[in-house]
């Protein structure tokens, strides 16, 4: 959990109001001319490619009268500097050199890997844009990173297209692009890295050998991306309700996996710092309990920590039978001996999870609920007494979120009580080793004082 990613949302919370007035300014300033001056020197014409589902490369949509303009444009829809926002300040950008680090070198050894880091697939198929040559009609070069078509989509059956006047997105969409602006689609598509699917995963193997352990939710990890969108109301709280649900289903789904599988047990489906902390420092394990056997080690609850909240308003009909099944899940995987019982209740979770995605989308938030929701997850202090960091870290997460959704509403509450008692929040994240529930949950009562 970085600090880095929050500090950066405060502050684009901050310059909220100022972004979009900053749009209309530059609009009279930013000459084409002066575009093409800074032009990305890496621009090559497009090759002539027609069939969709193809990948062009980075250097497509890098032109500066299309996405390469050095400051946000006023001519279209869109900003058209995203290649420079990307390549400049996104992680994306450099997650394929990240592969040449001293850590990364560490990870493929003691993972005996055959070759290098930056030459293996376990590791290119998240750090980079990662596909065979014959699903490329360009130069998708491994250098690029994440780069735009590992969001958007292969672009060959759009490319050239989406400029057209009158060309929708419906259209390119049906040509190929991914439809990030439908929360559900968007949030699967950041999760197959950030949580792994049956093709990529940081399984406790990688974790072991020195990977670091992922956090993701969808609105607080959209926004500090850098935003290279205008933001509108798929963004904020939908955004991050619609997040979880899906990183619930995302992550039970993966759970049958391994149950079925020859991972089994899966360590990463639990809390490696519920068992592997020093035992001088853990008396709060201690003082906490275990739910079955002591010394267990514990599934995560942290997919479930904010969900259940969600649960609540969406479908209170099924938050008995669903927190029943997370119950069953918690034991089941605790004791590891029995896979069998673990996929299934992680199916019969998966299936109410699946049709809470499209009802929990749905939702609209007002300003009071989004307030009732804050105060109830900032009195949830037992709940999270009993469980781990990893559901710190998405409580943490989610007031941010929330927080920011009424903040970007009043930006007066930017510098008030509530956002300093979130960012506080934070500070008992940084390192997880040093995480302490009771300290988490004093800073919890804080941040409830002040809604
Ligand atoms: C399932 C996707 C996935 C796989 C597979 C994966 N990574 Fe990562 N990796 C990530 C994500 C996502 C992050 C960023 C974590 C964060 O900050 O939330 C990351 C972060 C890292 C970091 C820390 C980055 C930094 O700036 O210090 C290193 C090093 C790293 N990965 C190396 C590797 C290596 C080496 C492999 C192959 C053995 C690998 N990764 C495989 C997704 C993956
Ligand atoms: C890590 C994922 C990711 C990468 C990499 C990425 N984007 Fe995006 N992009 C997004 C998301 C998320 C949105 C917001 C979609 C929305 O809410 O409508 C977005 C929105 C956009 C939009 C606004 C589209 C609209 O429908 O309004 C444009 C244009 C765009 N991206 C272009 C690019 C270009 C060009 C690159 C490469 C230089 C790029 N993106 C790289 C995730 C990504
Ligand atoms: C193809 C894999 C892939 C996809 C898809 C992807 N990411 Fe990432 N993301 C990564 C990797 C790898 C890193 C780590 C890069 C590094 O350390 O330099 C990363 C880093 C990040 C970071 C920086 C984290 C930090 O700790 O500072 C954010 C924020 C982020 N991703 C958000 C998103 C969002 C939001 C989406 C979906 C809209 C998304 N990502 C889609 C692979 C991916």
């Amino acid at each position: 959990m970085k600090r880095a990613t929050l500090i950066a949302i405060a502050a684009l919370m901050l310059s909220g109001a100022a972004v979009s007035q900053q749009t209309t300014a530059t609009a009279t300033s930013a000459a084409p001319a002066q575009a093409t001056a800074t032009a990305p020197s890496t621009a090559v014409p497009a090759p002539t490619v027609a069939k969709p589902g193809l990948y062009l490369g980075v250097a497509t949509c890098a032109n500066s009268g299309c996405h390469g303009s050095t400051q946000p444009l006023n001519a279209s829809r869109v900003l058209q500097n995203e290649y420079y926002s990307w390549l400049n300040r996104d992680r994306h950008a450099q997650a394929y050199n990240v592969l040449f680090n001293d850590r990364s070198a560490r990870i493929a050894r003691n993972m005996r890997l055959k070759g290098k880091a930056y030459r293996e697939k376990v590791c290119l198929d998240c750090h980079s844009t990662s596909v065979t040559p014959a699903m490329t009609a360009g130069h998708v070069d491994l250098e690029d990173g994440v780069q735009c078509e590992a969001c958007h989509g292969p672009a060959s059956g759009w490319r050239d297209e989406h400029t057209q006047a009158g060309w929708t997105h419906e259209q390119s969409v049906a040509r190929g692009m991914i439809d990030l602006r439908a929360p559900i689609v968007r949030a699967d598509m950041c999760l197959v890295c950030h949580l792994g699917d049956q093709t990529r995963e940081v399984d406790h193997e990688l974790i072991g050998a020195g990977h670091p352990i992922l956090a993701f939710e969808l609105d607080n990890y959209t926004e500090t991306m850098p935003p290279h969108w205008h933001w509108n109301n798929t963004h904020g709280v939908r955004a991050w309700a619609t997040g979880q649900v899906v990183e619930f289903r995302d992550s039970v789904a993966n759970l049958a996996r391994h149950a079925r599988g020859q991972k089994w047990p899966e360590f990463s489906d639990m809390s490696c710092y519920n068992y592997h902390h020093s035992l001088k420092n853990s008396t709060w394990r201690q003082e906490r309990g275990w739910p079955d056997r002591a010394g267990l080690p514990s599934w995560s609850p942290q997919h479930w920590a904010v969900l259940r909240m969600i649960v609540n308003r969406a479908a209170p009909g099924q938050r008995a039978q669903l927190e029943d099944l997370v119950n069953q899940l918690a034991l089941k995987v605790a004791r590891m001996n029995d896979p069998a019982g673990v996929a299934q209740a992680a199916d019969a979770a998966k299936r109410i999870a699946d049709g809470l995605v499209p009802a929990v989308d749905r939702m609209n938030w007002s300003d009071s609920d989004v307030r009732s929701l804050m105060s109830a997850i900032a009195d949830d202090q037992d709940f999270i007494r009993r469980s781990d960091v990893h559901s710190a870290e998405q409580v943490a997460l989610t007031l941010q979120s929330l927080g920011s959704s009424l903040t970007r509403r009043d930006s007066k509450l930017v510098k008030g009580p509530m956002t300093k008692a979130i960012d506080a929040l934070f500070d008992e994240l940084q390192n997880r080793d040093d995480y302490e529930p009771s300290r988490f949950a004093q800073k919890l009562a804080a941040v409830k004082a002040t809604l």
